[in-house]
């Protein structure tokens, strides 16, 4: 039996006396404010029981963590003309680049890219009478919690510095494969990476892709081939350019974000989700990396 709670005490000790804690992202002017001090950890098992250590209750901007849950929403209306859409295959690019776009004739590399998520916001807008209601609905019935909430300050904030994003949803547009307004389609996506939540209540939300589809309340959200479609594009895209790093020390699939989340999976077995705001040079969570390489190495649990 292992003991998981002695390894995620071990982490957070470990983390706290940590020298170099990384850059807080600071292109968002919100998320500037994150104290880089701060590290928290959580794990739920296949029998619903949750470990947690450090500041593992505190909400924080899961940004680009929300990806996953956009196109899970996307992919359960739509099914695989979802993919006439967006590709599957790893940019090796960082999140927020162009080139590739402009390339391949406006269709995104794969969900988990700037690029690609917009392609998906834009779907959802399509597909939903209220989207942004509608979406945080979802988020909350598979988290089973009715608390979590968008952070308004930070999808504001993000709007007024999201110059990049303009710019991919403009190239994407170009090419005509973006159906809805560039404005109402960053409009919801902002709204979408602002979601803060805790690493507890991060565990909650993605048990669905551990547990084979089914939410906590055990309700059927996807398929299995869903889950393990979404779970292999978080394995090969879910770290940009450090997809294969993560996957070569973790061995895990798992998605990160710029507010210093990132929550990975082992299928079957639990959810994990680390936060500590300081960021490596590709823009993923240096201690959060770090510390599950540890786990995954002292608990000798990973997809490999
Ligand atoms: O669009 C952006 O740049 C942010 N809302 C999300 C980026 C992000 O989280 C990348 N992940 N590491």
């Amino acid at each position: 039996m292992i003991d998981f709670q002695n390894i995620l005490n071990t982490i957070v000790e470990e983390a706290k006396s940590e020298k170099n804690k990384g850059v807080v992202a600071s292109y968002i002017p919100e998320l500037a404010k994150a104290d880089k001090n701060k590290f928290g950890v959580s794990l739920l098992d296949n029998k619903g029981k949750k470990y947690s250590a450090g500041n593992s209750n505190e909400q924080f901007s899961i940004q680009s963590i929300s990806k996953v849950l956009s196109l899970s929403m996307a992919f359960k209306i739509l099914g695989d003309d979802l993919w006439h859409r967006v590709g599957v295959e790893p940019s090796g690019d960082p999140y927020n680049h162009l080139s590739l776009l402009e390339m391949e004739n406006g269709i995104p590399r794969n969900p988990l890219i700037n690029a690609g998520a917009i392609v998906i916001a834009d779907v959802l807008i399509s597909q939903l009478k209220d989207p942004k209601k509608e979406f945080l609905k979802y988020v909350q019935q598979i988290a089973n919690d009715s608390s979590i909430t968008f952070d308004k300050s930070v999808a504001v904030s993000e709007k007024k510095t999201g110059f990049r994003n303009y710019a991919a949803a403009n190239l994407i547009k170009s090419f005509g494969n973006l159906h809805n307004d560039v404005d109402e389609v960053l409009d919801f996506y902002f709204h979408q990476c602002s979601l803060i939540m805790s690493c507890q209540q991060l565990v909650d939300t993605f048990y669905l892709f551990v547990n084979r589809g089914n939410c906590l309340q055990n309700h059927a959200y996807l398929s299995l081939q869903q889950v393990k479609r979404i779970n292999a594009i978080m394995l090969t895209s879910g770290f940009y350019d450090e997809a294969g790093e993560f996957a070569f020390k973790v061995g895990l699939p798992g998605k990160s974000g710029v507010g210093g989340g990132i929550v990975a999976i082992l299928p079957d077995k639990f959810c994990l989700a680390t936060w500590s705001p300081g960021l490596n040079k590709k823009g993923n969570s240096k201690l959060g990396m770090q510390a599950l390489e540890k786990f995954t190495t002292r608990s000798n649990l990973s997809i490999f």
